[in-house]
C-alpha cells in the first residue's frame, strides 16, 4: 500500500512523491521558484566548488531501509526534491485541545498565521546554514570532510524545499511571498538578516563547523521532532523525512569534534605531554588544545540554547494547545498530552541565587524542550570523553551550566560561570577569556586551517575517520576537483 507513496518521480523537473503533476497551479509556482533557488545556490552556496564532482547521496525514496543512492554529482545539478514520509492511515492529532481528532490534511483556518510563522522560521534556518558555511570548502581538512560538508549543504537546501512546498501548497499568495523572502534574507546581513540569532553568526573554520553541526543542527533535530508530531499532517510528514537526513548532520559534528580530540590526544602522547594545560607546547604540535575545544563547546552550546526561545512562553503554549507543535518524543510520554493541569519546574536566577519555580507545563514547553536538548547532547560528550580517557590524558569536556552566557530567556541578565557559579559583572569580565574563545584562540585555529586535498590525505589537526562514507576505502576520491 505504502509503495505508491514511496516512489519518487525523477522524470519531472522537480522530483517528488507528492503527485505534483496533478496540481498544475502548484507545479507552476514551484517551477517558477526553482530557478530563483538555483541562483541563490550559485550565489550563496559552497564557494568555488560548483563544478566539482561530489560523491553525494540523493534521496530516491522514503523507505527507511533504502532511501538514498550515492553517486558523483555537480552540486548545482543535485536533484532537490519534495519528499514526504508515508501517510499513516487514520492518524489522529496526538496532543493539545484537539487530541484524538483526525489529523488535518488542510490548514485549519484559526491556526493559519501560527502555522505559517513556524514553517517560515524553520525554513529560514536551512538556507542560513548553507550561507554560513559557504567559505569552508577552501580549507577542507580532507576530501572526505569536504564531501560531508557539501552533503550537509545540499540537504539543508532540500529542507528549504520541504518548507517552501508547504508554503506554496497550503498558504496561497502569502506562502509564495514567504518563499521569495526565504531566498532574499542573508545570514549576517545588517539589512536583511536571517530570523534567528545563531544563524547570523559566522562559521569561519572547520572546528566551528563541527561544533555547529553537533550543537546547532541538534536544535534543528529537536524542532523537527516537535513539528513531526504536528496535527497538520503535511508538516508532520515533511519533518519526519527531514529527520532521516538530519541524523547525518549530527554524525558529521560528533565525529568531526571526536577526530579533532583524538588527534590532539595522540599528538600529546607521542610528544610525551601529559598536562592538557601546557597549551603552548601542545599548539606547537599543530593540534588544538583541549581547553580551547572546551571554550568552543561553551560558545556553541550557549548560543544554541538561545534558539529555544523564552523558557516560559504563551506562544509555545498556544502552539501545543492548537495541536501544531508537540514535544520531543510526544508518543513516548506518559501523561494526558493536554497538560491543562500539569506543572513543570523552571530554573530562575534571582537576587544572586538559583531558584526553582513551578510553572504551568503548557507555558514551560520551550524550557522543557531545552532541557530535553541538553540531555540529548550528553551522549556525544560522553563519547568524546571516552576518546580522551583511552589515551590516558586527564581532561573532561563538560557542557557548561545552562545559565552560562545566555542572551535569551530567564538568565539574560545573570552572570554565571560554566560551573554554575553566580558572579558579579566584574567577576564575569575578569574570567570571560578563560571560558569563551579569545581572538588569539580564533587566530590559532585559523592558522591550522590549511587544505588537505589529496585522496586519503588529512590535515595534521584531525584524525582520519574510522570508516568511509558508503563503505568506501580510505583513499577514495570523495570530491573530484574540476
Ligand atoms: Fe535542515
Ligand atoms: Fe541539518
Amino acid at each position: 500500500m505504502s509503495n505508491i507513496v514511496e516512489q519518487v518521480n525523477y522524470d519531472e523537473l522537480i522530483p517528488n512523491n507528492v503527485d505534483l503533476s496533478d496540481d498544475k497551479k502548484l507545479q507552476r509556482a514551484l517551477e517558477q521558484w526553482q530557478p530563483k533557488y538555483k541562483n541563490w545556490w550559485l550565489d550563496m552556496g559552497p564557494k568555488g566548488y560548483q563544478n566539482a564532482e561530489v560523491y553525494l547521496r540523493t534521496a530516491v525514496g522514503v523507505d527507511p531501509k533504502g532511501w538514498a543512492k550515492f553517486g558523483y554529482v555537480k552540486m548545482p545539478d543535485y536533484r532537490w526534491g519534495i519528499l514526504l514520509a508515508p501517510k499513516v492511515e487514520g492518524r489522529t492529532i496526538p496532543f493539545g485541545a484537539h487530541k484524538g481528532e483526525p489529523a488535518w490534511q488542510e490548514v485549519p483556518g484559526e491556526y493559519r498565521a501560527m502555522l505559517r510563522r513556524l514553517i517560515v522560521i524553520q525554513g529560514d534556518t536551512e538556507p542560513a546554514s548553507v550561507e554560513q558555511q559557504r567559505h569552508l570548502g577552501a580549507t577542507a581538512p580532507s576530501l572526505y570532510d569536504m564531501r560531508n560538508l557539501f552533503q550537509v549543504n545540499v540537504e539543508e537546501g532540500r529542507h528549504l524545499w520541504a518548507m517552501v512546498y508547504l508554503l506554496q501548497k497550503y498558504f496561497g499568495r502569502d506562502g509564495r511571498e514567504e518563499a521569495e523572502m526565504l531566498l532574499q534574507r542573508r545570514s549576517g546581513n545588517a539589512d536583511r538578516p536571517r530570523i534567528l540569532g545563531a544563524f547570523n553568526e559566522e562559521t569561519p573554520d572547520w572546528l566551528s563547523f563541527f561544533m555547529f553541526t553537533f550543537f546547532t543542527d541538534r536544535d534543528g533535530k529537536m524542532q523537527l521532532e516537535s513539528l513531526a508530531q504536528s496535527g497538520f499532517d503535511p508538516l508532520s510528514r515533511s519533518c519526519r523525512f527531514m529527520l532521516t537526513e538530519e541524523a547525518h548532520h549530527m554524525f558529521v559534528g560528533e565525529t568531526g569534534v571526536g577526530r579533532t580530540i583524538q588527534r590532539t590526544c595522540e599528538a600529546m602522547v607521542e610528544a610525551g605531554i601529559s598536562d592538557p594545560n601546557d597549551v603552548e607546547a601542545i599548539r606547537a604540535l599543530g593540534v588544538i588544545d583541549l581547553p580551547t575545544l572546551q571554550r568552543k563547546v561553551n560558545f556553541h552550546f550557549s548560543v544554541t540554547l538561545d534558539l529555544f526561545g523564552a523558557e516560559v512562553s504563551t506562544n509555545a503554549a498556544n502552539a501545543f494547545n492548537a495541536g501544531i507543535k508537540g514535544r520531543f518524543q510526544e508518543p513516548k510520554l506518559e501523561d494526558d498530552h493536554r497538560l491543562m493541569d500539569d506543572i513543570y519546574t523552571v530554573l530562575y536566577c534571582e537576587d544572586g541565587q538559583f531558584v526553582e519555580r513551578e510553572e504551568p507545563a503548557l507555558n514551560a514547553l520551550n524550557g522543557r524542550l531545552c532541557d530535553d536538548y541538553i540531555k540529548d547532547c550528553q551522549g556525544g560528550i560522553k563519547r568524546w570523553n571516552k576518546i580522551i580517557a583511552k589515551t590516558g590524558i586527564d581532561f573532561e569536556i563538560k557542557l557548561p551550566h545552562k545559565a552560562f552566557a545566555r542572551r535569551v530567556g530567564v538568565f539574560i541578565d545573570a552572570h554565571v560561570s560554566p560551573d554554575g557559579e553566580i558572579l558579579t559583572e566584574q567577576e564575569w569580565a575578569a574570567h570571560e577569556s578563560e571560558w569563551l574563545a579569545s581572538q588569539e584562540d580564533v587566530e590559532f585555529i585559523h592558522s591550522l586551517m590549511q587544505p588537505a586535498l589529496e585522496s586519503g590525505e588529512y590535515a595534521g589537526w584531525i584524525a582520519p575517520p574510522r570508516v568511509g562514507i558508503d563503505g568506501k576505502p580510505g583513499d577514495f576520491e570523495y570530491v573530484q576537483l574540476a
